[in-house]
């Protein structure tokens, strides 16, 4: 099945300077990019709607993270709604500095999911194991466990509307991207995962995608594999070979 290739940058708490957002921004509307390629870009919320009204309008912007109510006293928080009245499509959830950092249980990023697809954003949802993990063998029953927790919640047609980010959390920052066989394996086992828990449509129409210290030099090889449908990137979607990334099929 043709999926359509999806490359996410997640800028986190960056960039610094307004020179720094403005070159950025220069650069990517001045790039030859894939037309192939969905390309996605999460700044932090505060840059959300200049970046919105400055980015070529091939270009879609995304929320980093939400909260999982509407509105109320909820002091610091985004509603998923005024991202949606905002005109933002899309919001990462699930990703694994919130999981750790901030403490979000996979109950909560389901909640969330459920609230951002009710106000019709897309969501690009995160998994992923900690090195600890890899290394006891739990990669798939730790990545499984926080699809479950999503899949409990949301309709099959819901799926439409989720990219999932693999990304491993002993890769993120680190330098240590994940082999092709890696990402490979783990990604085909999400699939496989959707099929018996969802739908073999649902596994089948899925993006699944990885995000873990991709670069220009590495991200071609991994985009070989048959259930790496993209990247989200972190420290290279801030740098000029974001837009190798973005043309890794080509
Ligand atoms: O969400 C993408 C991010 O976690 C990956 O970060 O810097 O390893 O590409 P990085």
């Amino acid at each position: 099945m043709a999926r359509t290739f999806f490359v996410g940058g997640n800028f986190k708490m960056n960039p610094g300077s307004r020179e720094q957002k403005q070159a950025l921004v220069k650069l990517l509307n001045e790039a030859q990019l894939d037309p192939n390629t969905e390309v996605v870009i999460a700044p932090p919320s505060l840059y959300l709607l200049p970046l919105k009204e400055t980015i070529r309008k091939e270009i879609q912007v995304s929320a980093q993270n939400c909260y999982f109510k509407e509105s109320g006293a909820f002091t610091g928080e985004i509603s998923p709604t005024q991202l949606a009245d905002a005109g933002i499509p899309y919001v990462i959830l699930g990703h694994s500095e919130r999981r750790t950092l901030f403490h979000e249980t996979s109950a909560v990023v389901a909640q969330k999911t459920v609230a951002a697809l009710a106000a019709g954003l897309r969501v690009v949802l995160c998994v992923g194991e900690t090195l600890k993990e890899r290394e006891t063998g739990e990669t798939d029953k730790v990545v499984q466990e926080q699809l479950e927790a999503v899949v409990k919640q949301i309709k099959e047609s819901d799926w439409s509307k989720i990219v999932i980010a693999y990304e491993p959390v002993w890769a993120i920052g680190t330098g240590k991207v994940a082999t092709s066989a890696q990402a490979q394996e783990t990604q085909a086992a999400v699939r496989a995962y959707l099929t018996k828990a969802v739908s073999q449509g649902v596994a089948d129409a899925t993006r699944i995608i990885y995000g873990g210290s991709v670069t220009a030099a590495n991200c071609k090889e991994l985009a070989t594999q048959p259930d790496v449908d993209g990247f989200l990137v972190g420290g290279a979607s801030l740098k000029p070979e974001f837009v190798d990334i973005v043309n890794a099929k080509n």
